[in-house]
């Protein structure tokens, strides 16, 4: 297991100060999520928590879960300064995603963006997957292994992942909407000025 993304490693990754914070929704997000109707959704490893108030602001109610306390502080602070609204569509959780036992029976969108775990490879992936309702949606962005990320921590080898390792961790009862690799400006937290690529995986479970 890397030591490097464990829960002291995000808790100062995110104490580091204004650096890190990032204000624009995964761009797969936004692409793949954008054409659903409203529902719950669970944010894994939401971070400070953009993508959770981008979905609240869409009228999704959230669950939204993190290892580290800084994230969810700065989580919290960034919900609230957007509006009451927004605010309370979202249930901000600590906890690690690895053991976690999600409440209730399912989640009509489960989102996971760039979790690098300290899982084993696929371990967490299926957790997530047993944590979507019948016919709900299980979105997962990664770094591609052809990405180059250079200086970041996340060029660790167990950050890495293609779609279709990714594919392959599900069981018959999906079907695969999307699975490759994708770019996006890399700007920002990470970034580096230029193109990261990154593998992308929506699916959609069976009824
Ligand atoms: C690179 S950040 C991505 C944050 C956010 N999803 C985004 O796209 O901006 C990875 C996040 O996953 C969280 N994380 C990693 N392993 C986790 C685990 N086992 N349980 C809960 N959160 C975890 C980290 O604390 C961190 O906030």
């Amino acid at each position: 297991m890397p030591a490097d993304f464990d829960g002291e490693y995000w808790d100062r990754h995110y104490g580091g100060g204004a650096a890190h914070r990032v204000r624009q929704p995964t761009v797969h997000l936004v692409t793949e999520v954008g054409d659903l109707a409203p529902g719950t959704a669970l944010d894994a490893g939401c971070g400070e928590g953009t993508d959770a108030v981008w979905l609240a602001s869409r009228g999704w109610r959230v669950t939204a879960v993190d290892l580290a306390a800084t994230a969810l502080e700065r989580a919290r602070e960034h919900a609230a300064s957007v509006g009451a609204d927004v605010a309370d569509r979202i249930d901000w959780v600590r906890a690690d995603l690895t053991t976690w036992t999600p409440p209730g029976k399912g989640f009509d969108l489960v989102c996971a963006h760039y979790v690098h775990s300290t899982a084993p490879s696929g371990t967490l992936l299926r957790r997530l997957a047993a944590s979507v309702a019948p016919d709900g949606t299980l979105l997962v962005v990664g770094h591609h292994p052809s990405d180059p990320h250079p200086g970041q921590p996340a060029r660790a080898a167990e950050a890495h992942v293609t779609a279709e390792e990714m594919a392959a961790s599900l069981d018959a009862g999906w079907d695969v909407l999307v699975a490759g690799t994708r770019t996006r400006p890399a700007g920002g937290p990470g970034g580096h000025g230029s193109t990261a690529r990154d593998a992308v995986l929506r699916a959609r479970r069976r009824r």
